[in-house]
């Protein structure tokens, strides 16, 4: 923490002021996308910003900054979470994945290629949240109805497909991993 001596606006009356050290770092140790990470962190720096600007992990987007877009979901221990809400501080010991860890193997999800075929991402700004919320929804739920699909993704917004085709693309997904057993 530093501190000087300043004068406050409206008088000439010295005041002690003090700028608190908002780079202040700690260690953390977390799982990402299954491989163990250890970095040091400001405190107060964003997931989504740790995740895009200091690791590189570039397809988890930034929407809102807000938590109202859920174009920057990621699982944390198992959860999905807007990124741009949870600080780096709170995550040692956590098991982060991001969109890049989606994959099975060297294979894309089946939610992943249904949103292909399906023509469920548009612009794809998006589709990475989208991806990631409904992979969550059909952990929780194999056969969800049209209702539940679009109350599980109501968080999360798209500016271009109208929705129709990304609850398509869930429910072939669905139906795929199913099929698979998966
Ligand atoms: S960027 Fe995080 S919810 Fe919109
Ligand atoms: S595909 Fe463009 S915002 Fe959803």
């Amino acid at each position: 923490m530093e501190y000087w001596l300043g004068h406050s606006e409206n008088s000439s009356i010295p005041m002690l002021q003090f700028d608190y050290e908002v780079t202040m770092k700690r260690k953390i140790q977390f799982n990402l996308n299954g491989q163990s990470t250890s970095m040091e962190v400001p405190n107060h720096r964003l997931l989504l910003d740790l995740l895009r600007d200091e690791i590189g992990l570039t397809g988890t987007k930034e929407g809102c900054g807000t938590g109202d877009c859920g174009a920057c979901t990621v699982y944390l221990n198992g959860k999905p979470v807007n990124s741009c809400l949870v600080l780096s501080g709170e995550l040692d010991g956590a098991d982060i994945v991001t969109i890049e860890g989606l994959k099975i193997g060297p294979e894309l999800h089946p939610i992943q290629k249904a949103f292909i075929q399906d023509g469920g991402a548009q612009c794809g700004y998006c589709t990475p949240g989208m991806l990631m919320m409904s992979k969550a929804l059909l952990d929780e739920n194999s056969n969800p109805t049209e209702e539940e699909i679009r109350f599980a993704l109501s968080g999360n917004l798209c500016r271009c497909t109208g929705y129709a085709k990304i609850v398509q693309a869930v429910q072939d997904a669905a139906a795929e991993l199913r099929a698979k057993n998966l």
